[in-house]
């Protein structure tokens, strides 16, 4: 088995290289000025199986994956694992209004061409899973991000919104510590309410804990509210740290304490690995 790392997933491609003792592919990835992309597998791969690790996010991305997918079979690799730590397109999980489309499923057709196997980390709507035509798997990493709060002395953990309650469920219990939602009502792709949800907050440690960090609306006004109510310490934490424009500025601006995310989408917040996730799960599973 050999991996081969997309341009987004260069980190979690060295991290489980060194952790399955596996060898990364020398690949030869470049953009021509037009921004077209130009993708060369320098090694041979013929009758390997490949553990491909890309974002589907933002769309050049999707582009990236497609071609490298297309790359890899054309060398005569076995089986395609591919592996997309954050899934973009999977809001648009459904039929909203006439005339749309769901563009998770449109997404999810485009890349079964080819892979053998499809794994995901946290995807927004977990249905989107059935959106692929080969076997997949979603796989959470809510154990890592509770983890990295354990020497915080949180009192509570705080879904942003009541969909969000069964993660936060989870990541109390390895905390051992209270969970709840807030009451978030989404008016559109910008602007979103939080009513404010009376929470016995005063003088509390508490993490927000969300799927995606996208604009950092949800996350500033939760964490306003909470602020208003006297909390001591709000950490802003998620699986996914998108950071749009002035995302992370609205957070400090709302005086949030630290800003957390995993290292799906590499930034300065990704504090927390996926890598051993998916390691235990490929050991689990028996794919390697
Ligand atoms: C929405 O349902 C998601 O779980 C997140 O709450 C949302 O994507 C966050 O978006 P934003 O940061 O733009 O408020």
């Amino acid at each position: 088995m050999k991996i081969v790392s997309g341009s987004t997933s260069k980190f979690v491609g060295d991290e489980l290289s060194k952790s399955l003792n596996i060898d990364i592919v020398n690949t030869e990835i470049k953009r021509f000025p037009d921004s077209e992309i130009y993708i060369r597998i320098l090694d041979n791969i013929k009758g390997e199986d490949v553990l491909l690790i890309q974002n589907s996010w933002p769309d050049l991305n999707i582009i990236e994956l497609l071609i490298i997918q297309d790359a890899i079979r054309l060398a005569g690799a076995n089986n395609i694992i591919t592996i997309i730590p954050y899934y973009g397109y999977a809001r648009q999980d459904k039929l909203f209004q006439d005339g749309e489309v769901i563009s998770a499923k449109t997404l999810g057709k485009l890349i079964s061409i080819n892979a053998d196997k499809i794994i995901t980390i946290d995807p927004h709507k977990e249905h989107i899973m059935d959106f692929f035509s080969v076997p997949s798997y979603s796989i959470s990493a809510i154990d890592d991000l509770s983890n990295y709060f354990k020497d915080k002395s949180l009192d509570l953990i705080l879904a942003p919104d009541k969909g969000a309650i069964d993660r936060v469920k989870k990541a109390a219990k390895i905390i051992n510590c209270d969970f709840d939602y807030m009451e978030k009502t989404r008016l559109d792709g910008y602007r979103i309410q939080i009513k404010p949800k009376t929470l016995d907050v005063e003088n509390k440690n508490i993490a927000i804990i969300d799927d995606i960090i996208s604009t950092g609306g949800t996350m500033a006004m939760s964490i306003n509210e909470l602020k208003k109510q006297k909390a001591k310490k709000v950490y802003a934490s998620c699986i996914h740290g998108l950071f749009i424009g002035d995302a992370v500025k609205k957070l400090k601006s709302a005086k949030c304490d630290e800003i957390i995310s995993t290292d799906t989408i590499m930034s300065e917040y990704s504090k927390v690995k996926i890598s051993n996730t998916i390691y235990k799960f490929l050991k689990n599973k028996k794919f390697l």
